[in-house]
């Protein structure tokens, strides 16, 4: 596991209105069903099924249509998002899906409590709402991001990430802790 990973990058602004009466109650019903608490988070990919991490999944639209299509495979989101989350677990409710877990939180302390080489795929679709320059550095998919997804793949795995209006980036990597990327 990862000793010292950097809090740094403030990826999201929280400017969302609390969740209305029928959302919260959505969300404690469908919690212990389809979340995974903090405290199970190092468990995550120890069994064998492959993991494909969605991370910022937004209201879960690809994250779902994903995992319906790929059932030999379990399918993790991770979102800060409270309401796209509340949307995902009426969905994966109602589409009946058994490989979809969501998780409420900042990736980065997703990725912290993650061990060495448990991941298959890391999907990070259109992350950066940040166009401007100065708003660079707010950039999800940057530096520390990606050393901590090279860390938790498994070899041969990858992460991929299109962003609006350029083309997919793909990194994958053959024995994540000793090499570097290659696409
Ligand atoms: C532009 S939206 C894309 C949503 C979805 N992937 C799609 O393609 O429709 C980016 C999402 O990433 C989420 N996000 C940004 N930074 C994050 C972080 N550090 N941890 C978890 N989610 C994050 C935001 O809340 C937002 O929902």
């Amino acid at each position: 596991m990862s000793a010292a990973y950097p809090r740094e990058i403030r990826s999201y602004a929280r400017r969302e209105r609390p969740l209305g009466d029928a959302a919260r109650a959505a969300r404690e019903r469908l919690w212990g069903r389809f979340a995974i608490a903090d405290h199970e988070w190092p468990r995550i990919g120890e069994g064998c099924r492959d993991i494909v991490l969605d991370v910022g999944f937004g209201d879960g639209e690809s994250l779902l249509t994903l995992a319906a299509a790929d059932t030999a495979r379990d399918y993790v989101g991770v979102e800060v998002y409270r309401a796209g989350l509340v949307k995902a677990l009426r969905a994966i409710e109602q589409a009946g899906l058994t490989n979809v877990r969501v998780i409420e939180a900042d990736v980065h302390d997703v990725f912290r409590l993650i061990p060495d080489q448990r991941i298959a795929v890391i999907q990070v679709f259109f992350p950066d709402p940040w166009p401007k320059t100065r708003h660079h550095k707010r950039r999800l998919v940057q530096g520390p991001f990606l050393r901590e997804a090279a860390r938790i793949l498994r070899p041969g795995g990858c992460c991929i990430w299109p962003r609006t209006g350029r083309l997919m980036r793909t990194r994958c990597w053959r024995r994540p802790r000793r090499s570097r990327p290659w696409s």
